[in-house]
């Protein structure tokens, strides 16, 4: 449809009267869309917030300590298509991108991080389609956090839709560092230096040893 309006309009073709309702059946086609990836991220957060029920119930403690999740803007939408040399379009959403509905899950131990991970990609309707361990492989500026991309079947009235969700699993220390760090990158009219990153990145090692000792204390006190 948006083609071919772009189309009769290069062609200086007439356009029909109800062109604003055009515009109108786009706005709402990319309203359902983003309801989808809503729902999807309910599915997500409602089992882990099941797991997490049942395990601080069998082991008296939560693994998660927090859920959070956000859905991308549609101007970070349209520039992530651009980006990576795709058509804006909605049908190019869901064939393109991954990161469009994302959960973060925020967990007390490293260890609840991977058991997470397992529990959720265990179930037989969630299918894991990607995934990136930068706790095991940290990226070179010191991120670490445990990324997947998984696919969950949405029921709709008339339709089960498959759709992306983006969850990222880290502890309380690897969230606060890149929390703090995406603050410091994307703060205008501060250098970030080369020295600057070396800081940050020093801060990420303190703060995985510190991660890896109170894991050590966990285990040696029977916690995990
Ligand atoms: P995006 O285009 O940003 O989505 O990256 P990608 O498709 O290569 O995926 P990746 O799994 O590497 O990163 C996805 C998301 O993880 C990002 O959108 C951020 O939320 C987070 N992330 C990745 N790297 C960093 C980092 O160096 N610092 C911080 N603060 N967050 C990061
Ligand atoms: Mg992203």
């Amino acid at each position: 449809m948006e083609k071919e309006l772009s189309k009769a309009v290069l062609a200086n073709v007439a356009i029909p009267e109800d062109t604003a309702n055009i515009f109108a059946e786009v706005a709402h086609r990319f309203e359902e869309l983003m309801m989808m990836y809503q729902c999807a991220i309910q599915e997500v957060t409602t089992k882990l917030e099941v797991l997490n029920h049942e395990m601080s119930v069998r082991n008296n403690r939560n693994p998660i300590e927090t859920i959070k999740f956000r859905i991308k803007k549609p101007k970070s939408i349209a520039e992530k298509l651009l980006r990576n040399g795709h058509e804006v379009s909605i049908e190019s959403v869901s064939k393109h991108l991954n990161d469009v509905a994302g959960v973060r899950v925020i967990c007390s131990f490293i260890e609840d991080i991977y058991t997470i991970a397992d529990m959720l990609t265990r179930q037989d309707d969630i299918r894991l389609i990607n995934v990136k361990d930068y706790i095991k492989k940290p990226k070179e500026n010191g991120y670490r956090s445990y990324h997947m991309i998984i696919e969950i079947p949405v029921f709709f009235s008339d339709k089960k839709q498959h759709i992306r969700v983006e969850v990222q699993i880290r502890t309380m220390a690897m969230d606060f560092w890149a929390s703090l760090e995406h603050h410091v990158r994307y703060k205008k009219n501060i250098d970030n230096s080369e020295e600057m990153s070396m800081r940050l990145k020093k801060c990420a090692d303190v703060i995985a040893a510190t991660d890896k000792e109170m894991q050590n204390i966990a285990e040696e006190i029977n916690l995990l």
